[in-house]
């Protein structure tokens, strides 16, 4: 059987699982993709890591990822470093030694996707990313190949596991925001800087490789809105279940006449949504297709084996292909990569309803100050509560709206955070239908 052979350049969580899924699991790949995955070489900064690597003994460890790179029996370059560089050098000298490239690297494409896949696509050589967005599940292959006959309307939904695993665990009141943050750490789930998953990032970062992919348009990290978890309260979550709805920090991408809407937020939905019941690190994404209609993808968004499964079968997938389909291997994915400039909505421009949440003093006048301002700017009130205080004390007063333009919205918020009897700044929760 045709041998394959590999370097590893990162062995951190997500190595470490991909060199004991090779090793654990090497009779299945080789019966299935008829190709034997040789791990030649693996490469760590960290003398320990490189001690510790799973794996065949007969393959070399070293610190320096130019063993690789140089090495010209080795077809195959998987990159797990993370981060923009070395990561970005790592697969240029990889593609520029005429090597095929395995990633996971989410920042680093959706910064550099377009100079990485046009440098593969002028020497032949495929660069897949599987793992890169939704750990386990194969959203990116499946928009690259199953959904390629359709135009894509919309893409959206639960993109990063460490923020819905505190999400969930708010909702279910157990739980402070930092002990949940704590196990998503332990879990090997969230980013090496955290900051990353709450701040909504990681998700901007998928969300770009996801509409870049669906949409063919050029987008980045940079183009989209992003809001992070850290001003969802646990009396958020807990008012937003008192009509009907949870909340997730969900990346969303719609595509219409007007543009395309790029945005990561957090986001109320109904609890009948079928996204709602995606708890803890599992991730969902939900596509919209003019052929296919509806589907959701559901599984595993993050961890060691689940981000290995992904990095491995585009292993196998690349070493089949170069195995047994020799003619120009770029060619089977050239298509997708004809991209236009992105035509992008601005946020101002979106209409979506809102969940308020104003800290107020009680006192006669103060719904009345709020809702002319509101109304004042167009914006129309669907629900309202108060949780029943003394007099004079600071209460909070949740409104749900209708739909209102976010510019309006924003000036509406600035102007009531004015007000000498608002205490602290509105929390503002977006809603999708
Ligand atoms: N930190 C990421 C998450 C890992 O929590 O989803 C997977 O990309």
């Amino acid at each position: 059987m045709k041998k394959i052979n590999i370097g590893v350049v990162g062995l951190g969580t997500v190595g470490s699982g991909v060199l004991e899924a090779l090793r654990d699991n090497r009779d299945i790949i080789a019966e299935r993709s008829g190709v034997i995955l040789e791990v030649k070489t693996v490469c760590d900064k960290d003398p320990s890591k490189l001690e510790q690597a799973p794996g065949d003994d007969r393959s070399l460890r070293t610190a320096d990822f130019n063993d690789i790179l140089k090495d010209p029996e080795i077809d195959i370059v998987v990159e797990l470093v993370g981060g923009i560089e070395p990561a970005l050098t790592v697969i240029k000298g990889a593609l520029n030694a005429g090597k095929h490239v395995v990633t996971a690297n989410k920042a680093l494409l959706a910064e550099s996707w377009k100079e990485i896949i046009e440098l593969a696509a002028s020497k032949g050589l495929l660069v897949r990313f599987e793992a890169s967005v939704g750990g386990a599940i194969p959203i990116i292959n499946t928009l690259r190949e199953s959904f390629v006959g359709n135009r894509i309307n919309a893409v959206y939904g639960i993109l990063n596991g460490t923020a819905n695993f505190i999400l969930t665990a708010m909702s279910s009141g157990d739980m402070s925001f930092q002990k949940a943050l704590k196990i998503a750490q332990d879990k090997g789930i969230a980013e090496s800087d955290p900051g990353l998953d709450i701040s909504g990032a990681d998700s901007a970062h998928k969300l770009a490789i996801l509409a870049m992919l669906c949409f063919g348009q050029e987008v980045y990290a940079d183009d989209v809105y992003t809001e992070g978890i850290s001003s969802v309260g646990t009396q958020d979550v807990v008012n937003a279940a008192r009509w009907g709805y949870g909340i997730k920090l969900l990346g969303i991408a719609k595509n219409s006449e007007k543009g395309l809407e790029l945005r990561v937020h957090p986001t109320l939905i109904r609890l009948s949504h079928l996204l709602s019941g995606v708890n803890g690190a599992d991730n969902a994404i939900y596509v919209q297709g003019d052929l296919m209609g509806e589907s959701l993808l559901y599984g595993k968004g993050a961890g060691k084996y689940p981000t290995a499964s992904s990095v491995v079968g585009d292993l196998a997938g690349i070493a089949s292909r170069i195995s047994f389909w020799k003619k120009d291997p770029a060619a089977v994915s050239a298509g997708i990569y004809k991209f236009k400039k992105l035509s992008s909505r601005k946020m101002e421009d979106i209409e979506l309803a809102y969940y308020l949440r104003f800290s107020v003093i009680d006192k006669p006048g103060v719904l009345a100050g709020i809702s002319g301002v509101l109304s004042e700017y167009g914006i129309s009130i669907a629900n309202v509560a108060q949780e029943e205080r003394n007099e004079g004390e600071t209460v909070p007063v949740v409104i749900i709206t209708h739909k209102a333009r976010e510019g309006d919205m924003r000036k509406a918020i600035s102007k009531i955070d004015s007000l000498d009897y608002v205490t602290s700044g509105t929390v503002v929760i977006r809603i999708e239908d």
